[in-house]
Order: C-alpha cells, then structure tokens, then sequence
C-alpha cells in the first residue's frame, strides 16, 4: 500500500481534493466512491470550491457513498444522505439522480443491498473509492471479523462506533444500532482506493494498519492486498509509525 504523508489536515485535504479534482478532469463520467465522517469535510469543501470556479463538473460523474444508517429518512439530520447534501451534493453540478446511497428506511433491507451492488456494476465499478478509517480499523462500517467476501450488507454497528458517532445526535441512545454499508469485496473491486486518516487519535490504528497482520480483525489491513490501494495521512497520524 502507498503512504502519502503531509505536515497537516490542510496539506491532506488538499492533496486529496487534488486526486479527485484529475480524475473528473480526466474522466468526467467517473464512478466515485464516497465517505462521511469528520476527516473528508475539508476535502469536500475544495472540492466544491472547484466546482464553483469551474475547474471541475460533476454533471457527468456518478457517486456512491459507502453506508447509510436503518431507519433514518433522508432528511433526518444525522443522515449520511444529509451529510452528503451539506458536504457537497447541494454545493456541486451533480444531478440528484446520480447520487447513490442505500436507502435506510428501505422495507426489504436484504434486497435494498442486492439493489445496490447491482446498481455499482451497472454503472461499470467504482473508479475511485474515498475511505476513512475507524478507530478499531473499520472501512465503511465493516467492522472487525467481517468477512473479506461480503458485499453490501446490513450490519449491526458495534459500540465503539456508535459512541464515536454519537456526536452527530441528540442523544447518544439514538445512534442506529444497524447500517447498510458496502462489503469489504465491494470495497477491494473499486480500481483506486484512498483512504484518508489524520489526527494522533488515529496514530496507533494507522500503526497497526501498516505493520500488523494482514486480517479481517483489522479490516483496514486488507487493502495492502489491493495493488491501488494508498493511504494519505497527515503528521499526527503517522506519528507512532
Ligand atoms: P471519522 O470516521 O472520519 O469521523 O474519524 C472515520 C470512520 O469511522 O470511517
């Protein structure tokens, strides 16, 4: 796996939202894979500021955000959908019905992730897919033991995870207990891979990331398998390498 380290979060933002910016300049009808979560927020603000200065368009690309919480409207605040349309969906050329993200409050959630897998390979794979990394080497919201085969999938989310989400709600008890997130397969078939880690509360995962066993225990390990798989990570989170 490659490691691009920078000084700071700004350095890593940028050099991420760089990434992005050649690929919709190169191919504007790319498949991308998308992240929340706190780390990717200053990206996607270059990223929109592109757009606005005309450097990029999105009228053409297609999303796909890795997870969304059971039970949440897309209009429920907490909501990754609500996340995306803050972070970047409302502030972009990308028509609506290019963004994809499961559908929480799907009736039949097994079918809502068959959908979704289907609706990733019709578009042709995903070409670049964005990546934060949990504090026990989660990636989406696969969390440890999750089976290198699976695809999109519901899964129940642990407690380290909702408590480390649980700054995004009111009240801690109403975290989701579940998600539908992308499988680590579903993740491993995207041609490029970038997974974005900074601050020293992140140090030791990225330690154990790049030096540990490759396992499922750790799912992040697994991309040292994928020959396009980099991690961009800033100073603090190296800081223990
Ligand atoms: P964070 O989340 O960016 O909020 O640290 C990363 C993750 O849990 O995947």
């Amino acid at each position: 796996m490659q490691i691009h380290l920078f000084q700071d979060k700004q350095a890593l933002d940028i050099a991420v939202a760089q990434e992005f910016v050649r690929l919709l300049q190169q191919h504007p009808h790319c498949i991308l894979g998308l992240a929340t979560g706190g780390t990717p927020v200053g990206m996607y603000a270059r990223l929109s500021a592109a757009c606005g200065r005309g450097d990029i368009s999105f009228a053409q690309c297609q999303t796909f955000n890795l997870d969304e919480y059971v039970g949440l409207s897309r209009t429920h605040p907490a909501s990754y959908y609500q996340y995306m349309s803050q972070n970047l969906f409302s502030k972009v050329d990308l028509p609506l019905s290019q963004c994809h993200l499961p559908d929480g409050q799907a009736l039949d959630s097994i079918r809502e992730c068959q959908a979704y897998e289907q609706s990733i390979a019709h578009a042709g794979g995903i070409d670049l897919q964005l990546l934060g990394l949990g504090h026990n080497g989660h990636i989406g919201f696969n969390e440890p033991g999750t089976p290198i085969d699976s695809l999109t999938h519901v899964v129940q989310l642990s407690p380290t995870t909702r408590y480390a989400n649980a700054r995004f709600f009111k009240n801690a008890a109403d975290v989701p207990t579940q998600a539908i997130t992308m499988g680590i397969r579903s993740i491993l078939n995207a041609k490029r891979i970038i997974c974005m880690v900074s601050g020293a509360d992140k140090a030791e995962i990225v330690r154990r990331v790049l030096r540990g066993t490759i396992t499922p225990d750790v799912p992040a390990t697994l991309l040292r398998n994928h020959p396009k798989a980099a991690l961009f990570i800033d100073r603090q989170a190296a800081s223990l390498l």
